[in-house]
């Protein structure tokens, strides 16, 4: 297996609740990755986005891993890989430094990121994310970028996303235990919306909505910056077990019926057909009416949609969706859930599909693979992933330790 200059090859890991994803790909150019290689196995060690059984996932991980190497012909060393789950906790903190004679210098950006992040963590959780939503000098308008404007008073609004200390460890040791070195643990979601976002929507204010197996990740996007997240414990997991348990068939069955069948939204069941002859249980066969199916999946879409209704409300954030909701992952390929969203959420909503470099229309625009291929071009835009680390700490502990000083450069 040849090997490519490390430079320009990104890998990244989605570790799902439904499949672990390796893409390997080559930096084109800014912005542009294509895809070498892709590598997914069924993920059967996670639940609701955590890892619960280690040996099963790092078993997982390195199928994944050697059926993207096998097709992109390189060998890799170390990825940034997704993380998930309802231990994450996310934040607006506010900093604030006095400003010196010369004007904003880069260590004055450092202190006032330093002075908003240091307000007391949960016990038991670290921080992931620093995102820098905006600075302000004295009150005035918001700036971007405050490095040598004057002033007496440099402040920080920050979007912080923290993360149960144990979960993110035993992710980064899975990964590890495979084989591959984590070079930088990354949100999903914002993973996601950088593969199905545009800057125009970031602009005018979106909500990203990644539904996946086993949990449902939200971010919203204000004036291009990031101001609210959160991974809610419901997702396409739970449409199929209540297929299961509603209709009393087996949780592959249910699977394959809400894949083919499924509806979300009775107004688009024309006529209660059957299904009839498809199911096999031991022997016996069954028949089933679309009705009933549209009915369960409609419920849980409702209860769903309702749940990230009722956060964008608590928080206040209706006014900023302008441009509506953009909703990905597996979940989002149930037809008819984009009207449910519309009818619940009240603001216009679309299919949320990455545009893959990649030759196969099955890959080319797929949700499932929004959080891989937004992780590989993050990975891509830190560029020189490979050279993220260079000091001579290895494993777990280093990449726990840098956790604790993160400033995320992403936006
Ligand atoms: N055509 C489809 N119709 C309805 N649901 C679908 C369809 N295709 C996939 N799904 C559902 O999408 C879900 C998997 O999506 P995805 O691959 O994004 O999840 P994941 O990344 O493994 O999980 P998570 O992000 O929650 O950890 C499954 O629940 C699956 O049933
Ligand atoms: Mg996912």
């Amino acid at each position: 297996m040849k090997k490519l200059f490390a430079d320009n090859i990104v890998t990244a890991i989605d570790v799902g609740t439904t499949k672990i994803c390796v893409l390997i790909g080559q930096q084109l150019s800014e912005g542009s990755v294509e895809i070498l290689g892709i590598g997914k196995v069924p993920s059967e060690g996670l639940r609701k986005g955590v890892v619960v059984d280690m040996a099963k996932t790092i078993r997982s991980i390195k199928d994944a891993v050697e059926e993207a190497q096998l097709m992109a012909n390189v060998r890799i060393e170390s990825a940034v890989v997704g993380v998930s789950g309802s231990h994450i906790q996310s934040r607006n903190v506010y900093g604030a430094v006095p400003i010196g004679k010369k004007g904003v210098t880069q260590e004055d950006i450092a202190n006032v990121i330093a002075n908003a992040k240091a307000v007391p963590l949960q016990e038991g959780q670290q921080v992931l994310h620093v995102l820098p939503r905006y600075f302000s000098i004295d009150g005035q308008e918001r700036v971007q970028d405050p490095l040598g404007m004057f002033g007496v008073r440099l402040e920080a609004q920050i979007h912080m996303i923290t993360g149960s200390v144990t979960s993110v460890h035993n992710l980064v040791s899975c990964c590890e235990q495979a084989g591959i070195l984590v070079q930088d643990v990354i949100l999903e979601q914002l993973a996601s919306a950088k593969a199905v976002l545009n800057d125009d929507e970031r602009d005018l204010g979106v909500g990203m909505i990644d539904i996946g197996g086993g949990t449902t990740d939200l971010a919203i996007y204000q004036r291009g910056t990031i101001c609210h997240t959160k991974v809610i414990p419901v997702a396409g997991n739970h449409f199929t077990n209540d297929l299961a348990i509603g209709l009393r068939i087996t949780t592959k069955d249910a699977e394959r019926i809400k894949r083919d069948y499924g509806l979300a939204n009775s107004r688009l069941l024309e006529n209660d057909s059957i299904i009839e002859g498809e199911l096999i249980q031991g022997e016996i066969m069954r028949t089933i009416h679309m009705k009933d199916i549209t009915e369960i999946l409609e419920a849980r879409s409702q209860e769903l949609l309702s749940l990230v209704h009722e956060e964008i409300l608590t928080h206040h954030l209706s006014h900023v969706l302008v441009s509506g909701l953009v909703i990905t992952g597996g979940g989002s390929m149930l037809e008819g859930l984009k009207e449910v969203a519309e009818d619940i959420c009240g603001v216009p909503v679309r299919i949320g599909r990455p545009r893959i470099l990649h030759n196969d229309p099955e890959i080319l625009s797929n949700p499932i693979y929004a959080t891989g291929y937004g992780l590989l071009l993050l990975a891509g835009d830190k560029g020189r992933s490979s050279g993220l680390f260079n000091d001579d700490q290895k494993g777990v502990t280093r990449l726990l330790m840098r956790m604790k000083s993160w400033v995320s450069d992403f936006f």
